[in-house]
């Protein structure tokens, strides 16, 4: 396939990877590093390397090439992420490569979203639109927000876009998974589904019109926003309402804004604060937030005035904090959405209330400020309670007691108590668990040791190093290498480690460091201690085992030889 080598030689891996994820130069090397896009990171794990044109994840392990790259964070087939990377660096594409079925209909639904925005437009700006124009007048949208956010209006009568879709290119069934039009009950024949509504169209990251949402013009009419389906281009739980647009502000003000509505993103964003997205309309999901982290770890979430301390919230919260982002709130007074707000206010005032919004720890703290007395000790460790289950879930040890002491001094609680608090809640803290590979536990626990202390290798390599269960260990590569390191080095150093490592076990490795299990340096021998007892109770069962599975080899490749000699060896240790 020359033209796929043709493309890859012509495309930056770094510029293309770097336009999803904040990429940095890792220092010395040509190799570029960041967070990883496909798990969830503290630490950058991802790494691309220009040279090779490729790109790792060392914590949960994707890698490939820049075609491998755009397949999975598009969610694409291999001929879509072909012509996606084509047309963005504008080398024509050879017409054989779209002979791919689930292209064809992509292709389809795109170009069908493409024409069904512009006629939605065209009405809105047409004579048919002029009920609709006031109301955006009214409600304060000047024309060039109109533009900008390519607004519309489908007719009332039911029947417009469907006439206009070119029935002998897009036949029934492609029309049916458009989500645009629908299929009548009885009678046969399709109509469309948004009937005389203001039409908001939903863009993927890169700007193609992938769906709708559409709003009620009179009030009453239920609902009072319809949104597209589900489709082949639509993916409600990985889409934000206006990133396309914001994402470069998002990189550069290091901050994202998440309000609730269509509505509230325009208003926000005509009034020049560019950083601003909405999920559209259903709740938000992890998926979601790990799009916005790519951009940036921090965010601001403006809820509308009701919504703050319910139920639905506390969960949104736990959501931005299980993925790690570092949380702002505005919350608006006067029972004002973000919309409004500026609509009354003005955008200053607006900007000061968001450049003043509390981390999501202190406004906890507020909360429970207002919701016990913090005159009384009691009262002031109740508060604390409050807010505690909170902060033990930010992924971060170090970020964790930070904040708990932080808020502590904000509510007058002694630091010692929170000392303690979280000490022993350590580990029943309820914290996501990453992707990647999978050790098995004892032998993670074994690493882990080992890696913590040089004592723990000095007491406990001489034996390990000694037993055949090692043989069978997932990780048995990583154990080899520590102990070659062991005996020829002095020091014990983690990239010489590394170094010594294939990409699998490097992976391996990286899974069981990345893994949550924290061991202190002076808990580490005893800790390696339990492990190596624990695998010598298993030993001699493994060995046995290990015997039994080379004499039934043995068999079926026909070398009886070799196999009685197995199985006398096996009856000889087992009467032993
Ligand atoms: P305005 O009422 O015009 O100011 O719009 P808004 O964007 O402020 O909407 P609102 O605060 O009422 O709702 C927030 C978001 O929730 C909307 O933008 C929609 O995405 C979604 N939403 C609201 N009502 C409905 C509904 O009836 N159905 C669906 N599917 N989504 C809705
Ligand atoms: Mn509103």
């Amino acid at each position: 396939m020359e033209f796929v080598e043709q493309l890859k030689s012509s495309v930056d891996i770094v510029r293309t990877i770097g336009e999803y994820v904040r990429l940095k130069k890792a220092g010395g090397s040509s190799r570029y590093t960041g967070l990883c896009p496909f798990h969830n990171e503290k630490t950058p794990s991802f790494s691309v390397n220009p040279i090779h044109q490729r790109f790792k994840c060392f914590g949960c392990g994707v890698g490939g090439d820049v075609i491998e790259f755009i397949m999975q964070i598009d969610r694409l087939t291999f001929f879509e992420a072909l012509k996606l990377l084509a047309e963005r660096n504008g080398i024509a594409m050879p017409k054989r490569e779209y002979a791919d079925a689930d292209s064809r209909l992509r292709a389809a639904l795109l170009e069908m979203h493409e024409m069904a925005a512009a006629l939605f437009q065209s009405n809105l700006s047409g004579t048919g639109g002029a009920d609709a124009r006031a109301y955006l007048a009214g409600r304060g949208v000047p024309q060039e927000d109109l533009d900008t956010f390519a607004l519309g209006l489908s007719d009332s009568g039911g029947q417009q876009l469907f006439r206009r879709i070119d029935q002998t290119r897009f036949p029934p069934e492609v029309l049916e998974q458009s989500g645009l039009v629908m299929k009548r009950q009885e009678g046969g024949g399709f109509y469309d589904r948004f009937r005389g509504r203001l039409m908001f169209p939903i863009h993927d990251h890169s700007g193609k019109t992938i769906a709708f949402g559409g709003r009620a013009l009179r009030a009453g009419d239920e609902p009072k926003y319809l949104n597209s389906p589900e489709t082949r281009l639509y993916h409600k739980t990985y889409v934000l309402y206006n990133l396309h647009r914001a994402k470069d502000a998002i990189r550069k003000l290091d901050y994202s804004i998440l309000v609730e509505g269509y509505m509230d993103v325009i208003g926000v964003y005509s009034a020049g604060i560019r950083n601003v997205v909405a999920s559209c309309g259903t709740a938000l999901t992890n998926t979601q937030v790990r799009t916005l982290k790519q951009h940036s770890e921090r965010i601001v979430v403006n809820f509308d005035p009701d919504a703050a301390g319910s139920n639905a919230t506390e969960k949104y919260m736990q959501l931005l904090l299980d993925e790690g982002m570092t949380v702002r709130v505005l919350e608006l007074d006067r029972n004002l959405d973000p919309d409004e707000y500026i609509k009354e206010l003005g955008v200053d005032a607006y900007r000061a209330r968001l450049e003043k919004a509390p981390s999501y720890f202190h406004w906890l703290a507020d909360r429970a400020r207002k919701k016990f007395d913090i005159h009384t000790v009691e009262g002031r460790i109740q508060g604390f309670k409050f807010v505690a289950p909170s902060i033990e879930r930010v992924p971060d040890r170090l970020e964790r007691f930070a904040i708990a002491n932080d808020i502590a001094g904000y509510l007058g609680v002694d630091a010692h108590m929170v000392r303690d608090h979280f000490s022993r809640n350590q580990k029943a803290a309820n914290r996501p668990a990453s992707r990647g590979p999978v050790v098995p536990p004892n032998e993670r626990l074994l690493l882990n040791s080992l890696l913590a202390s040089e004592l723990a290798r000095m007491q406990v390599i001489p034996h390990l190093s000694e037993m055949s269960v090692i043989e069978r260990f997932t990780t048995r590569n990583v154990f080899r290498a520590i102990f070659t390191l062991h005996h020829d080095q002095v020091s014990f150093r983690f990239s010489d480690l590394e170094g010594r490592l294939e990409d699998a076990d490097r992976d391996l490795l990286s899974a069981v460091v990345f893994a949550d299990d924290i061991i202190e340096e002076q808990d580490a021998l005893a800790q390696a201690v339990a492990c190596l007892e624990s695998l010598r109770a298993q030993e001699p069962k493994s060995e046995m085992a290990e015997l039994r599975a080379r004499v039934q080899t043995a068999e079926r490749e026909g070398n009886l030889e070799e196999a009685l000699r197995l199985a006398d060896e096996l009856n000889r240790r087992s009467r032993r």
